[in-house]
C-alpha cells in the first residue's frame, strides 16, 4: 500500500537534511537521493551510499530561480529565459559555479548543475529545507534509476535515513540538460523536453557538446543498465531472435510496443505504452520488472527515430552498452 507523504514526513525530511543525513525524495523525473548541498560531509554519504565516483558533479535542486545566484555567477540572460518557460520542470542548466560551492558538487569543475523541480513533495521539501538539496538519481551507481519509493528502497535498503514516497514518477527519465557556461548552449543530455523546444526558447541552435563542454560524467556510456544483459533489436526480428535463444534453452524477456508474443515457452513479455509519454513513464520500472525475471536476456524493440523520442534512445543505448565498459 503506497503512503503518500504528508506535512509532518516533510518536516522530518528537512530535519534530517539539517542533520547531515540523507532523505530520498520525488521529482518528476525520477526519484533524487538528497543531501544538504552546503555539507560536505552530508555530501560525502550520497557518494558512498551510491558508489559514485567522487569526480562525478551532483544537480543542486533549489525552490526557484530565484536562488540561481547563491550557487551561480555570471548568469546569462540564457539561463533567465529557459527558467522562465521551464521551470519547475525537467530542466537542469549548467552555469559557472558561484564562489564557496564545494568541489565535491562541481566535481572540482567551474560550473555548477541547478534544477527547480515540479514534483510538489520536492518544492515542499526545498521550501521547508531553505538551502540547495543535491540529488543525484537515487539508484546505485551505473543501475537502472528509480521512479518509485519501493525503487528506492530495492537499492538502498537501510542505507537512506529517510524516503518520501511521492508515488510513481509522472516522467520516468532524467532532466534534460544544458549547458550555458559557455559561447554557445549545449545539449548534454537528452530529456522529455527536446533540442527544439530549447532552441525555440533561446532562438539560436544548440551546439553538440564539444572538447570545451563541461564533462557530464553520468552520460558515459554504460548507465541505466539492469544486471541482465540488454539488446536492442527491430521489431522485425524479434520473435525470430527470441526463438533462437529459446532453441538454447535461454530465457528471453522482451520489452516491445505490442503485444505479439512468439510461440515458446520461458519467455517475459512486457507490451509497453506505444506513445513516448507513457512509454518513459514506465521505462525504467519496465527494465526492473524484466530483470527480476530471471532471464538471461533483455531484447528491448528500437524506439522510433523522431526526435520526441531521443531521450528514450539515449537511455536505452546506455542500458544496452557492453557491460565491459561500466567504470
Ligand atoms: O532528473 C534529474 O536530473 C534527476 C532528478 C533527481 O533531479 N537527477 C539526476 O542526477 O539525474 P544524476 O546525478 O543521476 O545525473 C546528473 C548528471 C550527471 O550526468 C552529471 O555528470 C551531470 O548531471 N552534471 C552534474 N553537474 C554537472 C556539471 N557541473 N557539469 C556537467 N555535468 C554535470
Ligand atoms: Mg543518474
Amino acid at each position: 500500500m503506497e503512503h503518500t507523504a504528508n506535512a509532518a514526513d516533510i518536516t522530518a525530511a528537512a530535519a534530517t537534511l539539517r542533520a547531515g543525513n540523507l532523505v530520498a525524495f520525488p521529482t518528476e523525473t525520477v526519484y533524487g537521493l538528497g543531501a544538504d548541498a552546503a555539507n560536505e560531509d552530508a555530501i560525502k554519504k550520497v557518494f558512498a551510499a551510491k558508489g559514485r565516483p567522487h569526480d562525478h558533479p551532483l544537480i543542486v535542486h533549489i525552490a526557484n530561480a530565484a536562488q540561481l545566484g547563491d550557487w551561480a555567477s555570471d548568469i546569462p540572460p540564457a539561463a533567465y529565459t529557459l527558467a522562465k518557460k521551464f521551470w519547475p520542470g525537467p530542466l537542469t542548466l549548467i552555469l559557472k559555479r558561484a564562489q564557496g560551492v564545494s568541489d565535491f558538487v562541481t566535481g572540482g569543475q567551474d560550473t555548477v548543475a541547478l534544477r527547480v523541480p515540479a514534483h510538489p513533495l520536492a518544492q515542499a521539501l526545498l521550501n521547508a529545507f531553505g538551502g540547495g538539496i543535491v540529488g543525484p538519481s537515487a539508484n546505485r551507481f551505473g543501475h537502472v534509476s528509480s521512479t518509485t519509493a519501493e525503487h528506492v528502497r530495492q537499492e538502498f535498503g537501510g542505507a537512506v535515513d529517510c524516503i518520501l514516497d511521492g508515488g510513481a514518477c509522472e516522467v520516468g527519465i532524467e532532466s534534460t540538460i544544458v549547458d550555458l557556461s559557455g559561447a554557445t548552449p549545449a545539449m548534454l543530455r537528452p530529456g522529455l523536453i527536446t533540442a527544439a523546444e530549447i532552441e525555440m526558447a533561446l532562438g539560436v541552435a544548440l551546439a553538440a557538446p564539444g572538447a570545451q563542454s563541461p564533462r557530464a560524467p553520468g552520460t558515459m556510456e554504460k548507465h541505466y543498465a539492469p544486471r541482465t544483459p540488454v539488446m536492442l533489436v527491430e521489431a522485425d526480428l524479434i520473435d525470430e531472435l527470441a526463438r533462437s535463444f529459446a532453441r538454447q534453452g535461454k530465457r528471453v524477456a522482451v520489452l516491445a510496443r505490442n503485444a505479439r508474443q512468439p510461440l515458446i515457452d520461458k519467455l517475459t513479455w512486457i507490451a509497453a505504452p506505444d506513445a513516448v509519454a507513457g512509454y518513459a513513464h514506465d521505462l525504467y520500472a519496465n527494465l526492473r520488472l524484466l530483470d527480476d525475471a530471471g532471464c538471461d536476456v533483455i531484447i528491448v524493440e528500437e524506439p522510433p527515430l523522431a526526435m520526441a523520442w531521443a531521450a528514450v534512445r539515449d537511455r536505452l543505448g546506455r542500458a544496452a552498452a557492453g557491460a565491459e565498459e561500466i567504470d
